[in-house]
């Protein structure tokens, strides 16, 4: 399968980030617990060097628990500090705002020696298309806070979301593409939903699905759909076409059909929690 892939406002949202990044203190970056290296754009690092730097693994209730601590203890290694959140049923967030502190220390107490004291903590959160921005800012500032307005000093236009005394959000997140020459990255990122199903072919996307989970989760696809796995994924596919008497005229299985059904099963966690990429492969 071969993905091409179009960018269209990426070089005007990257230099809008640059920008944000002078205003800030922390960059909460999200990935994906499903694949938490192909949903990253290494970009990030260069842009937020000299910030403080604090890793979601998000929709860490769509991924294996095994897998998401893996993960969690590659970054911590690697100087990130890492929280594992449910952003859309608000899991792991109560403890993000104990986590922004400690991970900003060194510059509170900067400040501190400074005689500065009790500025907020600066934030903005950076991740790729449909990794869960706005549901993670919806889920971290709830209906309580406020938002701030224009300030004196900050460019015009910027609104802070004030979640208490010690913490500000920018209130748009920072968009990132995913970025990858290598297809298995691609192919991870249309997995979870990431690249637009428009340019994908749903059938062979499924394909590509089938024979991973075959291979990674063998007897997922038995008990979910009650079929015999069979090596082919093609005829995996036939098995769960009929299985959900996804049938065409004159009794051909719709395996278009199956494939749709497949792949909105896989990426919504109907199959369960499945990690697609492991610590393993980029050490
Ligand atoms: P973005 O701003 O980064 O583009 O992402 P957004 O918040 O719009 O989230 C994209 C999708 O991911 C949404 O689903 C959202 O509900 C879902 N999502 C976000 N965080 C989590 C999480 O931690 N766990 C799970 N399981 N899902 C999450 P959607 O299909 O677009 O909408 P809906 O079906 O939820 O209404």
């Amino acid at each position: 399968m071969h993905f091409q892939w179009y960018p269209g406002h990426m070089t005007k949202a990257k230099r809008m980030m640059q920008e944000s990044m002078k205003l800030i203190d922390l960059v909460i970056e999200l990935v994906d617990a499903r694949i938490p290296m192909s949903s990253r754009n290494p970009d990030i690092d260069e842009l937020g060097k000299n910030k403080a730097r604090l890793i979601l693994l998000n929709k860490a209730d769509l991924a294996e628990e095994k897998w998401n601590d893996a993960w969690a203890m590659y970054f911590k290694e690697k100087g990130y500090s890492v929280v594992k959140v449910n952003s859309k049923k608000g899991g792991g967030i109560k403890s993000i705002q104990g986590v922004i502190q400690e991970a900003c220390k060194e510059k509170i107490e900067r400040d501190r020696k400074r005689g500065i004291m009790n500025r907020p903590v600066r934030a903005m959160v950076v991740g790729i298309p449909n990794v869960g921005k706005s549901t993670f800012i919806n889920s971290l500032a709830g209906k309580a806070c406020t938002k701030t307005g224009n300030k004196p000093g900050v460019t015009k236009g910027k609104q802070w979301i004030r979640l208490n005394k010690n913490v500000e959000l920018l209130d748009t997140p920072g968009i990132l593409w995913p970025k990858f020459e290598d297809q298995t990255v691609g192919l991870r990122l249309a997995f979870v939903g990431s690249i637009k199903d428009e340019i994908l072919q749903v059938e062979e996307l499924a394909l590509e699905m089938i024979a991973f989970t075959l291979k990674q989760y063998p007897g997922v696809l038995a008990s979910k759909y009650n079929i015999e796995e069979m090596e082919d994924s093609f005829a995996c596919l036939v098995e769960i076409a009929k299985s959900r008497h996804c049938l065409l005229k004159g009794n051909e299985f719709d395996t278009d059909k199956a494939a749709k059904i497949f792949v909105d099963d896989f990426r919504n966690g109907r199959l369960g929690k499945l990690t697609l990429e492991f610590p393993e492969e980029y050490n």
